[in-house]
């Protein structure tokens, strides 16, 4: 059984930072600073551990013979859905499918529920907010179904305009989607009203969770949604491996997406039934280890208590936005204060390209993503091309800020 953080050490990212062997490692002669976490997190060793044993001990395929073997990887594998329900606060576990990520997962839900429900001149909904996997997919659907796809747009400080939704929802509104918190401005959306809203035209909803799970407690009761794409990888888990949760009536009724082994129930060479949730859903040979992976991940997870992880980032965000606004020529986008908005800081130094900001940090051992983060319409509506974006986990602490400030202020006396 993989270690777990025990509680003296949970949410002092000096200690817990020592759960993380990477963190051993040095870059160009620093010590690693990552601050990268929104692009992808770095993995616990009872996360490596859970793979490693995997492969060592149980290493067999899944649902498919009666060796002692096989049913201990179909059990941990099965299992891990089970913890992924419980994460989300799914009322069952055969509401999570596994995918290889939160694109994966949405796109599911374009082919397997969009392509089959949708009618030329049906609406969806969209936030300019979304992050490319939660929007190229429906534009996919315009091209093949005809459909109309409308977007709801956001205020300069990064805010969705929520008061246009009772004119962009209509009787012809079908789907909304719309992002959790924003992977650029880090923006919290109040995804409940967007849903309730949505609940009046009957429209199905779809949450693009990637960067809320990691940080925030979610609850798809209580959130009332449909469907809810989650991955892996930004969450301590592998890459190549997330989850879709959705509302067992909505799976039950739609056709697969991926068709192939494990996914039928009976095949003649005229027809084919289909197996029973989540397998439906899951063809051919699953991620199994990567599974096995993101199950210790949310062990580990459940166990510092999500409602802690957030809590920690809260405090880590006010300091890093105070010291961050000292500097000269610096730009913070998105929300000014921290009450819905996540520790994912896009930011600007005037007159230098944020790939040199980023190539600097980076001599100084810290790492930060620069680029458009994968939301061009975002950018766009905001007027940016690129931004440097620090975001920051569970082992960054106040000392990791203060080393990317020194680090800011060095590239603006480069550049002065
Ligand atoms: N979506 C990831 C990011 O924001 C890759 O960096």
């Amino acid at each position: 059984m993989a270690a777990q953080p025990d509680a003296c050490k949970a949410l002092d990212p000096h200690v817990l930072r020592h759960d993380f062997p990477i963190f051993q490692r040095t870059v160009h002669g620093k010590p690693l600073i990552y601050l990268d976490n929104a692009a992808t997190t770095q993995r616990p060793q009872a996360v490596i551990n859970a793979i490693i044993e995997y492969y060592q001990r149980y290493n067999a395929n899944v649902h498919r013979a009666v060796h002692t073997l096989s049913h201990e990887a179909s059990v941990a594998y099965e299992g891990a859905h089970k913890k992924a329900a419980k994460f989300v606060n799914a009322r069952s576990w055969r509401e999570i499918i596994f995918t290889r990520n939160a694109t994966e997962a949405i796109n599911l839900v374009a082919y397997a529920w969009g392509l089959h429900n949708l009618q030329p001149g049906d609406e969806v909904l969209v936030t300019i907010m979304e992050h490319h996997s939660n929007l190229v997919p429906w534009q996919m659907l315009r091209e093949l179904k005809k459909i109309e796809l409308k977007f709801l747009d956001v205020t300069d400080q990064g805010r969705l305009k929520l008061d246009d939704l009772p004119k962009l929802i209509t009787r012809r509104t079908k789907l909304v989607g719309m992002i959790y918190a924003s992977n650029v401005l880090g923006t919290i959306n109040p995804v409940r009203e967007i849903i309730a809203e949505a609940q009046r035209v009957g429209a199905i909803t779809v949450v693009d969770a990637a960067q809320a799970a990691p940080h925030i407690p979610i609850d798809v009761q209580a959130l009332g949604c449909d469907f809810l794409a989650v991955s892996g990888h930004k969450m301590l888990g592998p890459t190549g491996v997330g989850f879709l949760y959705g509302r067992r009536e909505l799976l039950e009724a739609m056709h697969p997406f991926l068709h192939g082994g494990d996914m039928i129930s009976t095949v003649t060479t005229e027809s084919v039934t289909f197996n029973e949730l989540p397998w439906k859903f899951e063809a051919g040979t699953p991620n199994i280890a990567g599974g096995i992976g993101l199950g210790a991940a949310i062990d580990y997870l459940l166990a510092l208590g999500v409602e802690n992880v957030y809590a920690h980032e809260q405090k880590l965000l006010a300091y890093a936005l105070e010291k961050l606004s000292q500097i000269d020529d610096l730009e913070i986008y998105g929300p000014k204060d921290t009450h819905d908005r996540l520790a994912v800081i896009s930011f600007n130094l005037k007159g230098v390209h944020p790939h040199d900001v980023a190539g600097i940090l980076d001599e100084a051992g810290i790492a930060v993503r620069s680029g458009h983060h994968c939301a061009q319409p975002l950018m766009r509506r905001l007027g940016m091309e690129n931004t440097a974006r620090a975001s920051f986990y569970i082992y960054n602490s106040e000392d990791d800020v203060d080393a990317l400030v020194d680090a800011l202020k060095t590239v603006r006396k480069l550049f002065a």
